[in-house]
């Protein structure tokens, strides 16, 4: 007798992405790849796990992630303090910095991968996720900050999708937040009758937050608030504009956001995130900033550096918020057989359809067995292929394979008796019609 056993589940907050969303990922990251490819930038790839330091330093000790959301652990084996990587650009600058990479000239970079984060799950929002990113390092004036949001821009022209904003902010270097600081203390100490209990909480910890409040009866407080961006200097000013400058010349629009401040502690100057009002509370699909001396507090020489990292998932749902995404074909040709020497042939020709670059589906047994003519045959129409390609003892004994165009839906759909030999030319004429194919394996097959 056996006993009833336990499903295992997921772990909460890490998602399986299953073959339905398998093709819109991969247009996301082709897509993705292929902006960021020509605008020369090179893919770099780092460990998932790095030691807890790395983070802390990076981030900033009292962020809301190093404080509350890593996933760290003690290695059994030797006792070294490890995280799973919360985001990307710690583990990017660590390997910069040990291989030396930005010394002989700046760097434009990206990658992808999943990210880890201990936060309350809801859509949107989830403690394993994956991000697409790119860091330029080496460069300092504003130009680059433009090619970086510019070339989000092209990304979501490339995927066709509207209703995402730029809101830009600088944030100056520490020592204009330094005063800025100070002034922000003070005017709320003045005003304490207003602040909330969460508010005064925040005072002296991280003043730049209570900006953030939701608090109807907090907003005039904020909204007459010191403003960080005037306590920018010349240079950060100078910065700021020449940002601008690029952008309103290249007719890309923004916002400039005073209380754009980001939760992260290594940025400077500029900060940038695009943002849509179509998925709901965690409607900022990719965000970035300048990190000008995060090299240095590691030990490198200075250097400045630039980045921004997209949140795939939210890209994803955003693509279906937009649209219905055209439904992915598995394959180009199924083959459908019956006996033991018409699944020999099936076999051979199924390899020599693949040699001529085509995409082929053989149908194969199940529990339930090998299937009639009829049932193959639904598999075949379900799979989205263009033809099916059906191998009877007939077809066997004549030396030949019924080739079935499954698409053309005026006046039935067309069978034609094919010499065995003759298949593999007959077919790919057909799909490609007359064109060379290319032996492209990465074409989607979209049903038209
Ligand atoms: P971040 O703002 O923490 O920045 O994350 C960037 C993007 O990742 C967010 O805008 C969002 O789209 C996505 N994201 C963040 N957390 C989650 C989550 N829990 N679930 C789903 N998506 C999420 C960074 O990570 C910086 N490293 C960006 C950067 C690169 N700055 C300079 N270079």
């Amino acid at each position: 007798m056996s006993e009833k056993k336990e499903k295992i589940v997921a772990i909460k907050g890490m998602n399986d992405i299953l073959p339905a969303d398998a093709p819109l990922w991969e247009l996301f990251e082709n897509t993705a790849e292929s902006v960021l490819k020509s605008y020369g930038y090179q893919k770099i790839v780092t460990p998932i796990v790095e030691e807890t330091g790395l983070f802390a330093r990076a981030i900033g000790a009292v962020t809301d992630i190093v404080e509350k959301e890593m996933y760290s652990f003690t290695d059994s084996m030797n006792g070294d303090q490890l995280t799973l990587r919360p985001e990307g650009t710690a583990g990017v600058v660590r390997a910069v910095i040990e291989h030396n990479l930005a010394y002989d000239g700046p760097k434009r970079l990206w990658y992808k991968g999943p990210m880890f984060r201990h936060e309350r799950p809801q859509r949107g929002r989830y403690r394993q996720f994956f991000q697409f990113g790119a860091e330029a390092i080496g460069f300092s004036g504003p130009d680059i900050d433009a090619e970086l949001i510019m070339l989000c821009r092209r990304l979501w022209d490339d995927l066709g999708l509207d209703n995402i904003r730029l809101e830009l902010n600088s944030i100056g270097n520490a020592e204009e937040r330094q005063r800025h600081r100070a002034d922000l203390i003070a005017y709320f100490e003045a005003n304490i009758d207003v602040l909330d209990a969460e508010a005064k909480r925040r005072l002296h910890a991280n003043p730049l937050r209570i900006l953030d409040t939701k608090n109807p009866a907090m907003q005039d407080l904020v909204n007459n608030a010191p403003k960080l961006l005037d306590y920018l200097g010349g240079e950060s000013l100078a910065h700021f504009e020449g940002l601008k400058k690029i952008l309103d010349a290249n007719n890309v629009q923004y916002t400039v956001n005073p209380r754009l401040v980001r939760g992260l502690d290594y940025y400077n100057r500029t900060v940038f995130e695009w943002v849509t009002d179509m998925l709901g509370a965690q409607g900022t699909v990719c965000a970035g900033g300048r990190y000008d001396p995060l090299i240095e507090t590691f030990g490198g020489k200075p250097t400045p550096g630039i980045g921004f990292a997209m949140g795939i998932e939210r890209l994803i749902e955003l693509m279906k918020e937009q649209g219905e995404p055209a439904t992915p074909a598995q394959c180009d040709v199924y083959l459908v057989h019956q006996g033991e020497d018409a699944q020999t042939k099936a076999f051979i020709l199924g390899e020599r359809i693949r040699d001529a670059g085509l995409d082929v589906v053989l149908h194969c047994a199940t529990p339930a067995g090998a299937g009639s003519f009829k049932s193959q045959m639904k598999k075949a129409d379900g799979s989205g292929a263009a033809f099916a390609v059906i191998i009877g003892e007939d077809e066997v004994e004549n030396g030949v394979v019924a080739v079935k165009s499954l698409r053309d839906s005026e006046g039935g759909q067309q069978q034609t008796s094919v010499p065995f030999d003759e298949a593999v030319d007959f077919i790919v004429d057909q799909i490609v019609g007359g064109h060379d194919h290319d032996h492209d394996h990465d074409h989607v097959h979209y049903h038209p």
